[in-house]
């Protein structure tokens, strides 16, 4: 019987703060929770494979037709007590707002069950947060349920100072916590 204090489904999106996602997840994982991750093909620009892997000891999803086992997409939303996109790129946000499924995070997201929390920590420049499409989306997405974990304000890593930074580790452990 699994020692487990809750399965989280971990996904990763093309953003420079992919790092700080991996103090999240060890955090977990030294916590005693099971990490699976599912990363989009522009994350692994930012973070290997491997890290995710020696992190969570388990490999990574990236792509739904990869022949490991039929249909663990949806096998993966019944696993899963909570998910989170975390950090999330304004391609994601708009793009599972338009309910198009088209890679394993949106595919998965298509087949989730609503009863169970699903969070999203978005990571942007911040005219790309201002920009109306991702505004309208994250509206869009709070009223199907979604917890948007909303964003910090500050340096970012073009230069700029404003909002859409990705939320410090600590912050969003705590939420994912609160969540379960
Ligand atoms: C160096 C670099 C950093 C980027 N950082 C971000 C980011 O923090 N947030 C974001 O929304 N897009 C960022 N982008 C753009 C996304 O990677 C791009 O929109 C990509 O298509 C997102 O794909 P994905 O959402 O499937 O991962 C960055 C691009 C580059 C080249």
């Amino acid at each position: 019987m699994s020692n487990s204090k809750g399965n989280i489904l971990f996904q990763l999106t093309g953003s420079i703060a992919c790092y700080k996602a991996c103090n999240v997840i060890s955090r977990l994982v030294q916590e005693g929770f099971e990490v699976k991750t599912v990363c989009s093909a522009n994350a692994l620009k930012f973070i290997g494979k491997s890290t995710l892997e020696g992190l969570t000891h388990k490999a990574v999803y990236v792509d739904t037709f990869e022949d490991r086992s039929a249909l663990e997409h949806i096998a993966l939303t019944k696993w899963l007590d909570l998910a989170i996109v975390c950090p999330a790129t304004a391609n994601i946000i708009n793009k599972l707002a338009a309910g198009i499924g088209d890679d394993y995070i949106s595919t998965v997201f298509l087949a989730f069950d609503f009863s169970k929390p699903y969070l999203i920590a978005p990571a942007m420049n911040q005219n790309m947060y201002a920009h109306p499409a991702t505004k309208r989306s994250l509206g869009i997405l709070a009223g199907w349920g979604v917890k948007m974990l909303g964003a910090g304000i500050g340096y970012q890593a073009c230069g700029d100072k404003g909002a859409g930074r990705l939320l410090e580790p600590e912050a969003i452990y705590k939420e994912i916590k609160k969540n379960l």
